[in-house]
């Protein structure tokens, strides 16, 4: 099964609940607007394009839903409320959906391009009854519309996943041919696999396709690879998803706290850090899970090359600099409790607790998107 899916019926999503992983692979059906609202909020579903992904399916059923059998036929033939009502929901659906995060542009891009399939379906409907007032398309007509376009960004997204890997894995080449080495290390943080995404993911997509492939040098040898995977405070995407991933492909992967991963580039274990992406302002500055920038910092001083790995979707050209990107706070909780099980810190501490950060351009060697590879002050 895949980690996000539209129902049969097309009026409620599957996902896999990433929040009780690697404990237990359960699948959830949500079909409210509020228990989408909530998968997204607590992590259920996550990773900026599956986030996307799963907005566009939302949106599917929930404009599924507003087809109602009982529902009156229009002078013109169509079914269903008028078209201005059924648009009025859609966009206040998705005005809830991208009110969940704010950070990952892709939930908003998928909604946004949801609601256009909708309009320009409805402005057909109108102009193929020219002369004829108050022309519905209907809300069946509509919520096609909608559900091909939801299609659409997961289709795209696998095929961008599989894109961005390639791209990847030569660079991987050119390091080990930069390096000399045939055993490359690569440090990575947060969670940008299969479950964060559709197909191999981003950040991990590079190493999951060499290992189904075997990655090869220009002499044709063959190039190994080993993963440092950032536990990734708090939430422990790293500790929980990527080691879960990856063993699962059966990768070398060894998990490290995130304070380690000092010591480990000291240690000349890693050739090149791979981080995904949830927004890429205009001048390069890349906004992803909190402590990437840290990583990048650490890697300028060791002179490892660090890499941004994430669709040309992820790129908001109407954010000028990282400083334009809004960055979601999150509940003290995850700091003080969340994973231990226990209060852990002294009650009614004060906490900060940022779910992202941006790394600056300047420390950002290349960003790897499916269109190819790109230099941060470049975009
Ligand atoms: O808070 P999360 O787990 O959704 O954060 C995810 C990340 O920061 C990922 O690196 C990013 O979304 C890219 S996923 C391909």
């Amino acid at each position: 099964m895949k980690n996000v899916e539209l129902n049969e019926h097309g009026n409620g999503v599957v996902i896999i609940d990433q929040s009780l992983l690697p404990g237990e692979e359960k699948y959830i059906e949500l079909k409210t607007p509020q228990e989408m609202y909530e998968a997204i909020k607590s992590l259920r579903v996550r990773g900026a394009p599956a986030i996307g992904i799963f907005a566009g399916y939302a949106m599917a059923a929930l404009a599924r839903q507003e087809v109602k059998p009982q529902s009156v036929k229009s002078c013109c033939g169509a079914s269903g409320s008028s078209d201005e009502v059924f648009m009025q929901n859609l966009m206040d659906y998705g005005e809830l959906l991208k009110s969940s995060r704010p950070t990952a542009v892709n939930l908003a891009w998928a909604v946004d391009r949801v609601i256009h399939a909708a309009r320009v379906e409805m402005f057909r409907a109108r102009k193929e009854k020219p002369g004829i007032m108050n022309v519905n398309a209907g809300a069946r007509r509509l919520a096609d519309a909608v559900q091909r376009e939801a299609f659409a960004i997961h289709e795209e997204d696998v095929e961008m996943c599989k894109n961005i890997s390639r791209c990847g894995m030569e660079e991987l080449a050119r390091i080990s041919a930069r390096t000399g080495r045939d055993s490359l290390g690569v440090l990575t943080h947060c969670n940008a696999g299969p479950l964060a995404t559709s197909e191999y993911g981003t950040a991990l997509g590079p190493i999951l396709m060499a290992n189904e492939e075997g990655l090869f040098g220009e002499n044709g040898q063959k190039i190994s690879l080993k993963v440092f995977a950032d536990e990734t405070r708090p939430l422990l995407q790293g500790a929980r998803l990527t080691t879960y991933e990856l063993m699962k492909a059966g990768v070398d992967v060894t998990l490290i706290c995130d304070n380690m991963a000092s010591l480990v580039m000291k240690n000349g274990w890693v050739q090149a850090c791979f981080a995904g992406c949830d927004r890429v302002a205009a001048n390069g500055d890349a906004a992803n899970k909190i402590g990437t920038s840290g990583v990048a910092i650490l890697a300028k001083h060791y002179g490892i090359p660090f890499y941004i790995l994430g669709p040309s979707s992820s790129i908001d050209v109407n954010c000028p600099t990282g400083a334009d990107i809004p960055i979601e706070e999150r509940n003290p909780d995850e700091i003080t409790s969340l994973h231990y099980g226990q209060q852990v810190a002294p009650e009614g501490v004060k906490c900060y607790n940022p779910a992202f950060d941006v790394t600056d351009h300047e420390l950002i060697t290349a960003i790897i998107t499916e269109k190819g590879i790109l230099k941060p002050d470049s975009l």
